[in-house]
């Protein structure tokens, strides 16, 4: 699968998005190590803490697949900027291994890859424990 194929996943699954609060609709796809792609949105809740991002969402389905590998992710939104990970899903993603490339769109379709070990520096990890 193309950089661009996996972006065009990641535009389709931001079209599920629930997010009334905020208005911003986040959809991601990740590339597993099967091959398989897995898609997600973020899901927004009344109790805002509730709230799940498109990356933890298209992680968790992933996992609950049985994929533990994680190649490559597109994370999109429809916005000027880049859309990048917020710290909780790179710390989440960070879990199955920093060598993802996260791939960062904006509203436009342009994009920047960067491995998510760039994107958490000093990483906490099982290591640790
Ligand atoms: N959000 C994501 O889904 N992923 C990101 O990378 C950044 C933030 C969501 C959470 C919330 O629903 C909305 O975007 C605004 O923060």
């Amino acid at each position: 699968m193309t950089d661009r194929e996996l972006i065009e996943m990641a535009i389709a699954a931001s079209e599920n998005a629930y997010a009334p609060y905020s208005n911003y609709k986040v959809g991601a796809a990740v590339e597993c190590g099967s091959g398989e792609v897995y898609k997600g949105c973020n899901v927004e809740n009344a109790a805002f803490g509730g709230t799940i991002c498109a990356e933890r969402n298209a992680y968790t389905t992933a996992v609950a697949n049985g994929e533990r590998k994680f190649n490559r992710i597109a994370v999109y939104a429809n916005g000027e900027d880049y859309c990048v990970p917020c710290g909780q899903c790179r710390q989440f993603m960070a879990e199955f291994g920093l060598d993802t490339l996260v791939l960062c769109v904006r509203g436009d379709g342009e994009y920047e890859a960067h491995p998510l070990r760039e994107m958490l520096p000093f990483a906490f990890s099982k290591e640790y424990l």
